[in-house]
């Protein structure tokens, strides 16, 4: 994805936007594997982005623990539902034939825009109430 789409996502919080990006690479990666029917380094990507993802999920959770946002239990179910999705397209993946690309990007993107917008605000708050 170029800079200037991605800037429209950004969060402002380097950590969780430098994860982000990772995450959309890899996504790119595992779409071009389906498009080229390269199964074994498609799959090796989706195992990656799964690790990644469970890193980012666990680093986002902490964070909005720590900034007590209110809408924590809902974000997570989220995550968690991330999660199983990329775990039935890892079972899927060189079986079926999907737009991994299109749905992986749009859950991604989507997430990002609806859910993870909502903690900065919070965390900003939390931020400034530290110095
Ligand atoms: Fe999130
Ligand atoms: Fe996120």
């Amino acid at each position: 994805m170029d800079a200037e789409k991605f800037s429209h996502y950004k969060t402002c919080i380097k950590r969780i936007d430098d994860e982000h990006f990772c995450i959309i690479e890899l996504i790119e990666k595992i779409a071009k594997c389906s498009k080229n029917n390269d199964v074994v380094s498609g799959k090796r990507y989706i195992k990656e982005l799964l690790d990644l993802k469970n890193i980012h999920f666990f680093e986002e959770e902490r964070m909005m623990e720590e900034v007590n946002f209110p809408y924590i239990k809902y974000h997570k179910s989220e995550h968690r539902g991330i999660i199983s999705t990329l775990q039935q397209i890892d079972i899927d993946f060189g079986i079926k034939t999907i737009n991994f690309d299109d749905k992986l990007t749009m859950m991604m993107l989507n997430h990002i825009d609806n859910y993870d917008s909502q903690y900065v605000p919070y965390y900003n708050s939390w931020l400034a109430s530290q110095k």
